[in-house]
C-alpha cells in the first residue's frame, strides 16, 4: 500500500503531469476507467497562479471527482513558491508538487525544473520552505476526507471549481485543523548522461535530503535531464534512489510505461513503491485499470472494445466543451486523435490492416464541434475507413 504522509491512495498508480495534455477533461476520463491512484495537473507558474492569469487558472482547474489530486509548481525562489503552494491549498490540492525534472530552456533557464538538480542546496530550500508554509496552511480533517475520497460518481454539475472561490474550510475550520497537505517532488536522475554513467548521479542523494526537509515522496524519471525524453529509461539509476532512501519515504518509477506489464517490470527491477505513466496514458486511458487489474490480480484485461472506446473519444470532447469551450475541445482532439485512434485499428483477412486515416482526416479538418461529432458517429456505422496493407497501417500509427 502506497503512503503519501497523511494519503494513502487506492492504488500505486500515478498519472504523470504532461503540460498541455493532462488536464481536467483527460484525467476525469482516466479516473472513469479506475485503477488510477493520485493525478496531477500540469506544471503551474506560482506567479501565475498569484496574479490570477486566464492561463493558469484554467491549468488549476479541479472539481469534486478530480481527487485526489497533486498540483505541480515550477520555479526557483523559495518564497513564491512557497505562496504558490499556500494557494494550491486553498484552492483543493490534495498534494503539492515541486518540479525538478523539466529540461524545457523556458523553464530551466529560469533556474526551475531540471536546473534545481544542479544546484542541491537551492532545491532543498526551496521544498524545507514550501513544506513550511504547507504546515502553516492545514485543512480539517472533514475537508481532507473531501480532498482524498471526492465523490465517488462524476455528476454533470461537478463544474471545475470556480477561479476565485476559496476552498479553505472557514476560519474556525483552520484553527483545528490537523492535516497538513503533503508535499512531493519529481525529479530526474541527474543533468548529464556523463555524470550517471560514471555512478555520480545525484539524485539519490537529493532524495535522501528532500526526505530530511519532510517531503513526503519523490518520483524518479529515469532519464537524465540532456536525454530529454530519448534513450531507454534506466531502472538502475531508480533503483539507486530506492536504495538510498531506504523505505523512509516512498519512491515512484517513471518511464516508458506503455503496458501493464512495463509496470511490473518497472517494480520488479527498481523496487519502487510506486509506478507513474504518462504518455501510455495518452493513447489508452484505461491503462490504470488495466496494470491495476495485473498488479493487484494478476489479471490481463483487454483494451476497451471499439464502441467504448469511441463514447470515450465523445465523453472526453463533451468535456472540454463543458469544463473550457469548443475552441479548447476542437484544438486538443485535432492534435491528439493519432493517439486515440492508434487503438481503433484492426487487422482485416488477408494481412490487410483497416485503416483510420479518413476518420483522423475528418477529425483534423473539423473546424466546428458539429463536425467533431459527425466524424465520431460516421466512424461508429463503418464509415470513414479504408483497408491498407500491414506495414504501411503500422507506419501511419
Ligand atoms: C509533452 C510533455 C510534457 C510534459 N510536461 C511535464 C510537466 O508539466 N511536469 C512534469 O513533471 N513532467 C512533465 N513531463 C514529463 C512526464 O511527466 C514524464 O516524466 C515523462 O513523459 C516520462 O514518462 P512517460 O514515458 O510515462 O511519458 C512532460 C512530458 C512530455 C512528453
Amino acid at each position: 500500500m502506497l503512503r503519501i504522509g497523511p494519503l494513502t491512495p487506492a492504488t500505486n498508480l500515478l498519472l504523470a503531469p504532461i503540460a498541455g495534455y493532462c488536464d481536467l477533461a483527460f484525467r476525469t476520463i482516466c479516473r472513469e476507467f479506475g485503477g488510477l491512484g493520485l493525478a496531477c495537473t500540469d506544471l503551474l507558474s506560482p506567479q501565475g497562479l498569484l496574479r490570477g492569469t486566464a492561463t493558469s487558472l484554467d491549468l488549476a482547474k479541479t472539481n469534486d471527482f478530480d481527487k485526489p489530486i497533486g498540483m505541480q509548481l515550477y520555479g526557483a525562489d523559495p518564497e513564491i513558491m512557497a505562496q504558490g503552494a499556500r494557494w494550491a491549498v486553498e484552492h483543493g490540492a490534495t498534494v503539492v508538487d515541486i518540479n525538478m525534472g523539466c529540461p524545457v530552456d523556458k523553464v530551466t533557464k529560469k533556474d526551475g525544473g531540471s536546473k534545481l538538480m544542479t544546484d542541491l542546496s537551492r532545491a532543498v530550500a526551496i521544498a524545507k520552505r514550501v513544506r513550511e508554509e504547507l504546515e502553516k496552511c492545514p485543512v480539517s480533517a472533514e475537508e481532507w476526507a473531501r480532498r482524498v475520497n471526492g465523490s465517488s460518481a462524476f455528476v454533470e454539475s461537478h463544474a471545475p471549481i470556480a477561479h476565485n472561490e476559496c476552498r479553505m474550510p472557514n476560519a474556525e475550520c483552520r484553527a483545528s485543523g490537523t492535516i497538513t497537505i503533503p508535499l512531493t517532488c519529481k525529479m530526474r536522475l541527474c543533468w548529464h548522461t556523463s555524470d550517471f554513467e560514471s555512478g555520480q548521479a545525484c539524485s539519490p542523494h537529493l532524495a535522501r535530503m528532500l526526505a530530511d526537509v519532510g517531503v513526503a515522496m519523490v518520483t524518479v524519471h529515469g532519464r537524465t535531464t540532456e536525454m530529454k525524453f530519448s534513450g531507454v529509461v534506466q531502472h538502475a539509476g531508480i533503483a539507486r534512489v530506492v536504495e538510498e532512501v531506504g523505505g523512509t519515504i516512498p519512491v515512484i518509477g517513471n518511464g516508458d510505461v506503455r503496458t501493464p506489464e512495463d509496470a511490473r517490470v518497472m517494480i520488479a527491477k527498481t523496487g519502487c513503491d510506486g509506478v507513474m505513466i504518462g504518455r501510455g496514458a495518452l493513447a489508452a486511458p484505461w491503462l490504470f485499470r488495466n496494470t491495476w487489474a495485473l498488479l493487484s490480480r494478476g489479471e490481463h484485461v483487454p483494451p476497451p472494445p471499439e464502441a467504448e472506446q469511441l463514447a470515450t473519444i465523445r465523453r472526453y470532447f463533451d468535456l472540454m466543451r463543458t469544463q473550457r469551450d469548443d475552441r479548447y475541445a476542437i484544438y486538443q482532439i485535432n492534435r491528439r486523435i493519432s493517439w486515440f485512434a492508434k487503438n481503433l485499428q484492426r487487422p482485416l483477412p488477408g494481412g490487410k490492416m483497416e485503416s483510420v486515416k479518413p476518420f483522423k482526416e475528418a477529425i483534423r479538418l473539423a473546424r466546428h464541434a458539429d463536425e467533431v461529432l459527425d466524424a465520431l458517429e460516421r466512424f461508429g456505422r463503418g464509415e470513414l475507413r479504408g483497408a491498407v496493407a500491414m506495414a504501411e497501417a503500422e507506419d501511419a500509427a
